[in-house]
């Protein structure tokens, strides 16, 4: 679909919307920015790629690297941001995606997302910088703690890494989508994204989204040439008889 006119009543919004020229093929753009904040589950997806265009929008000429294609709705947002911005976005997936959406600043990459070194020899730019990650392909925590590592390095001092598929909230028992084996990996996930926080929390900010899939956006503090600490799991404490028992004994 074209973004288009509404004609004389255009607001700003609109006037945005007009500026760009990305086509999706699977979904129409408007939609998303019309549920931005709004109540629902299509809100929530809405509100959820709405931060990753708000967070495009705080570069100029942004290099933007997106793990994770499909249907290519983040694409879309990200690729709209990017053209507002003068910006480019990278988007990798193991699938052809490559009609997902059309637009002059994108380029799409099909390969595993792992595979750094074809990455950086399609888009060798990469290597002087990136300002936005956003990871959203394997659903594995495994994967997503390999992708920090691997891409990590190269984001640039005041940059991101967004993480899609962190709150397990909605596969929980009587929950939305109900489904164990999705809450344990979502779960997973988000401790994956917790684990590399932890060992190096000094140098990022990390907050996180719930509601839908669940986003966590994490900034870059440090230098982009400082290499990171490998994540690691913080002893989890929970309670014991003996805690409990002590618990019991000292309250007044
Ligand atoms: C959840 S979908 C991406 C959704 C997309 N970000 C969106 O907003 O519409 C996950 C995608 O990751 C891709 N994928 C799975 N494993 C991958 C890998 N190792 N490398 C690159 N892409 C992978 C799949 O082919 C699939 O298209």
């Amino acid at each position: 679909m074209v973004l288009r006119s509404r004609g004389a009543c255009a607001t700003l919004a609109d006037h945005v919307r007009e500026q760009t020229m990305v086509q999706t093929r699977h979904y129409n753009l408007e939609n998303v920015f019309d549920a931005d904040s709004t109540p629902g589950v299509f809100g929530k997806v809405a509100t959820q790629l709405m931060c990753l265009h708000q967070l495009v929008r705080q570069f100029d000429s942004p290099l933007v690297l997106e793990c994770g294609v499909n249907e290519g709705w983040s694409s879309g947002v990200l690729a709209h941001a990017c053209e507002l911005q003068a910006g480019r976005l990278v988007s990798l997936d193991i699938a052809d995606c490559s009609a997902a959406i059309d637009s002059e600043v994108w380029t799409f990459i099909q390969t595993d997302d792992a595979d750094l070194d074809f990455v950086l020899s399609h888009v060798p730019e990469l290597e002087r910088g990136i300002d936005i990650v956003y990871i959203d392909s394997l659903h594995s925590p495994r994967h997503v703690a390999k992708l920090t590592s691997l891409y990590y390095p190269l984001v640039k001092q005041g940059g991101y890494l967004a993480f899609d598929d962190v709150d397990p909230g909605p596969f929980m028992q009587g929950r939305r989508k109900d489904n164990a084996n999705m809450e344990v990996v979502w779960r997973g996930i988000a401790d994956a994204v917790l684990d590399f926080f932890h060992a190096n929390e000094d140098d990022l900010l990390l907050e996180f989204h719930f509601g839908s899939t669940g986003l966590a956006i994490m900034k870059k503090l440090a230098q982009i040439d400082k290499l990171p600490q490998p994540a690691r799991r913080l002893r989890r404490r929970s309670f014991t008889l003996r805690s409990l028992a002590r618990q019991l004994l000292t309250r007044r």
